[in-house]
């Protein structure tokens, strides 16, 4: 009797403890968010406090700024913090076929880095991230914008407007304002068993925001 109380006082603490832990990750606390967020995420994401034209072509992530509270560029929805937690947990629960990695981290770092995010406004308009449209963090896990860019999971796209198309199988001479409105639309539709995984802009807006920036992409 008396180790049965005890064994229920031992479970009633774990419980009490339990939910302290809880509570004091829910704080989140950002300056050590912010140390997660630079050894952690900019190995793929750039740097929300400086930002630059070089480093949103290069890596291969989405630019963060202002994410939280905000609808997710990749479809997973509004991103609070609930969302953001189980994001950055385990991305493949929202998005199976994402390529933003698991990381190894505690569920105070998570919580900890999504209080450092809350932390970083949106950009203003064209701050900061010059020419590049908010709709071309889209390509940037797969393509290199750079002028000598390399190949990622498809080819780089510096200079691709006005030049004839670098793969097989698309019914087009040339990759022109037509040309890639069509692509951008669906890119399965063009070419049925492409690699370019990518379910298409809906929207006219976005298509030739992404094309305009394209345009301005060359020497
Ligand atoms: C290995 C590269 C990589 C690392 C490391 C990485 N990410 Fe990502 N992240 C990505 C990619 C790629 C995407 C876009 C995923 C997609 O399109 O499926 C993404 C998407 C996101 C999104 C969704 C943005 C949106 O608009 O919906 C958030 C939030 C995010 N990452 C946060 C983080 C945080 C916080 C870390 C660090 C703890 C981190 N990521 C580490 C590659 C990475
Ligand atoms: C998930 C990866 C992925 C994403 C995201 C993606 N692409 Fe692609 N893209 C590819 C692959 C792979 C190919 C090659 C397709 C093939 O050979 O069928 C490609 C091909 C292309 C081509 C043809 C290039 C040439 O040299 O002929 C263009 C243009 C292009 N993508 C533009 C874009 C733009 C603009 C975006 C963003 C809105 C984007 N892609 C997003 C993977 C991607």
């Amino acid at each position: 009797m008396g180790a049965c109380r005890g064994f229920i006082r031992l479970v009633g603490l774990l419980f009490c403890v339990g939910g302290f832990a809880m509570q004091a990750q829910a704080e989140g606390n950002a300056e050590a968010g912010r140390y997660v967020f630079q050894s952690d995420c900019m190995f793929c994401h750039q740097d929300v406090e400086h930002p630059d034209e070089e480093q949103i072509r290069i890596r291969a992530g989405l630019d963060l700024r202002g994410i939280f509270g905000s609808e997710s560029a990749i479809g997973l929805g509004i991103m609070d913090e609930k969302r953001l937690i189980q994001w950055i947990s385990k991305p493949r629960d929202l998005k199976p076929d994402t390529q933003m990695i698991r990381l190894p981290l505690t569920d105070q770092q998570v919580v900890d880095v999504v209080a450092y995010l809350k932390t970083i406004p949106a950009p203003h308009e064209g701050e900061g991230m010059s020419k590049a449209p908010l709709q071309s963090r889209r390509c940037h896990a797969c393509h290199d914008f750079r002028p000598d860019g390399k190949t990622k999971v498809g080819p780089p796209l510096y200079g691709v407007f006005g030049r004839a198309p670098s793969i097989q199988g698309v019914p087009f001479t040339v990759w022109d304002a037509d040309t890639l409105d069509r692509w951008l639309t669906s890119p399965a539709s063009v070419k049925p068993g492409t690699k370019m995984r990518f379910e298409g802009f809906k929207e006219a807006a976005d298509r030739s925001a992404v094309i305009e920036y394209l345009k301005s992409l060359h020497d």
